[in-house]
């Protein structure tokens, strides 16, 4: 069974956060929620008071002595509420201003991620800007990986939001609050994280029929495995010789127009779908819902529409010996 990637609800809490930005957020819902709650008690408490002392007694038949009005009380009422807005807006700002901090200058050793993250209906792509200060420049999708912070170093990971069609939402609870991605225009985010581990979002703002289906996957790896993962997607596709006939049947289909996998003179140079150079390295296939086996790779080749209805890769009705054979050599793409 295919089940959904999502298996661990306490790694989408927004109440167990991991980076400062969602430890911000996470205090400031807490201070709201204690504010509401006692408002709330409060106001039943004089609801039920009211309803119990003043109910229609038995025998009394005419109304209660009526009171028109209490101008202390009501100047009372009235202050008091502005006065908690006015604390909630203050408090509010102050997280966003702590939260929304215009990224810095890469620069040599600062630790620092920068990636550019591109929504498009219904997968991520994330162009790898520079790390450490040193410049990257390849794109992977939907999978995510960043650095821990280490005794050594503060390994920040800085987003540039954009979109490619519609309106999307980065929200990834644990690290960072909700950050849209919109056409025409550029956004910034960033988190920050000591605990290595698997953190799961989810696309925030409905952006058609597989929008539930656009899910996201950060991968916070101690700064080591992280090289050596950053080093292996720079690499072009690996070649394996006994996929040689399988390359021949990918690079002779339509797939080349919309995916790229690099290696010298490659003709598959499509950036519409996602990067396949190192397919593989992903655990998830089609935005998280799938995990990445041969066996689901041959099925969503064969009909992306399955798992996926509405998205924007067709089934190519390739023969069953071409469709083996395609995945055969994607399988080697590490
Ligand atoms: Cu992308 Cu919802």
């Amino acid at each position: 069974m295919n089940a959904l990637l999502l298996a661990h609800t306490e790694d989408l809490c927004m109440f167990s956060p991991a980076s400062p930005p969602a430890e911000s957020i996470r205090d400031v819902s807490f201070l709201v929620l204690a504010i509401a709650g006692a408002i709330f008690l409060i106001v039943e408490a004089v609801l039920l008071y009211c309803i119990i002392r003043f109910r229609r007694k038995a025998k009394a038949g005419n109304e209660p002595p009526q009171f028109y009005g209490s101008k202390p009380i009501e100047i009372a009422w009235t202050a008091a509420p502005a006065l908690i807005v006015f604390v909630l807006v203050l408090v509010t700002t102050r997280t966003l201003w702590s939260v929304n901090v215009d990224p810095p200058e890469p620069r040599e050793g600062d630790g620092a991620l920068f990636v550019t993250v591109i929504g498009h209906q219904w997968w991520w792509e994330y162009q790898y800007e520079s790390y450490n200060g040193k410049k990257l420049g390849f794109a992977t999708s939907n999978e995510l990986h960043v650095p821990v912070d280490d005794a050594q170093q503060r390994r920040p990971v800085y987003l540039k939001l954009k979109s490619a069609d519609v309106c999307h939402s980065f929200w990834v609870p644990r690290l960072a609050g909700k950050t849209d991605l919109l056409p025409g225009r550029t956004n910034h985010t960033w988190f920050r994280t000591a605990e290595p581990g698997v953190y799961l979002g989810q696309c925030a703002e409905y952006c058609g029929t597989q929008h539930a289906k656009m899910l996201i996957r950060v991968i916070a790896e101690p700064p080591t495995d992280f090289e050596k993962w950053l080093a292996n997607e720079q690499q072009p596709a690996v070649e394996d010789a006994a996929a040689q006939k399988g390359k021949a049947a990918f690079v002779a289909q339509s797939c080349i127009n919309c995916h790229t996998v690099r290696f010298p003179n490659s003709p598959a140079k499509g950036t519409f779908g996602p990067d396949l150079t190192h397919l593989m390295s992903r655990a998830s296939l089609a935005s998280g819902i799938l995990r990445n086996t041969p066996e689901n790779l041959h099925e969503w080749v064969a009909d992306p529409q399955k798992h996926k209805p509405g998205c924007l890769m067709p089934a190519f009705s390739l023969n069953e010996d071409d469709r083996a054979q395609m995945v055969s050599y994607l399988s080697t793409l590490r």
